[in-house]
């Protein structure tokens, strides 16, 4: 399966330095890489438009994703994103349930869920972040707490409407803090939980792409990603920097 590496630019950048950061990333790329590894940036909103020209105008293979979506179609929702407004940006992908979403503007599991059936009606392939805290880790009961947070993150999607979906390991311990999980949690989470979506409906093993995130770096990358589990990553800080994330997508084993 090929392979995603998803750069997650959080709350960074104006849209003329996401505009210097893409084209940097795309020139330090090894020449058609984006064939073999699918390259995903995630910018701020404000960004987006900008960067979707320049990867139109050059005809760039680098894809877009939002960092988010309302659970809303439309109407009174001020400060709100609809995935159709995303759709029209020519967004492929979109980050739902990230932590941080959910722990400094609480997201609960409900309203993750409308955003991923809202997203996949619209034909954007959601980035279905999960991951457990340090006191659930430490506790033992992050294996539970995780199978909730899938069964009802993902509930009721419908085979037929379901064309790829991305599930991101991401435990929050692991995030912005320079502790990477080490590569048994990330092989028996990541084995756990796709026991369990393989059981669901709308299984289907060639659509589905388990990814970790936390911490990622070109350090540990090679390590993670050719994890034969690991079907790509969710990179924060260091997709900041144009040659660190370059480096990290160069770790893949083609
Ligand atoms: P990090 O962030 O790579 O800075 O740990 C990952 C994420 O939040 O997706």
């Amino acid at each position: 399966m090929k392979k995603i590496i998803i750069g997650n630019w959080k709350l960074n950048l104006d849209h003329l330095e996401a505009i210097q950061l893409l084209q940097k990333i795309n020139y330090s790329l090894p020449k058609n890489i984006e064939d073999k590894i699918e390259i995903v940036l995630s910018p701020s909103f404000t960004s987006i438009r900008s960067l979707q020209t320049v990867i139109s105008s050059d005809k760039l293979k680098i894809k877009l994703s939002s960092q988010n979506v309302s659970q809303f179609a439309s109407g009174a929702y001020t400060g709100e994103v609809s995935a159709s407004q995303l759709k029209k940006l020519e967004i492929d992908y979109a980050i739902v349930g990230h932590s941080e979403r959910r722990t400094l503007f609480n997201e609960v599991d409900s309203e993750i869920n409308i955003k991923v059936n809202k997203l996949i009606d619209s034909d954007i392939v959601p980035i279905f972040c999960f991951g457990e805290s340090t006191e659930e880790r430490k506790n033992g009961s992050y294996l539970t707490f995780i199978e909730n947070q899938i069964n009802e993150g993902l509930k009721g999607l419908r085979k037929d409407k379901v064309k790829k979906l991305i599930v991101a390991y991401e435990p929050i311990w692991a995030i912005g803090t320079g502790e990477v999980a080490s590569l048994e949690d990330i092989v028996d989470v990541l084995d756990y939980v796709k026991n369990i979506i393989s059981k669901k409906p709308f299984f289907n093993n060639d659509i589905i792409k388990f990814i970790y995130g936390g911490s990622v770096s070109p350090d540990n990358a090679k390590s993670i990603l050719n994890l034969s589990i690991v079907d790509g990553a969710l990179v924060g800080g260091a997709s900041l920097d144009a040659i660190k994330f370059v480096d990290i997508i160069k770790a893949v084993e083609l």
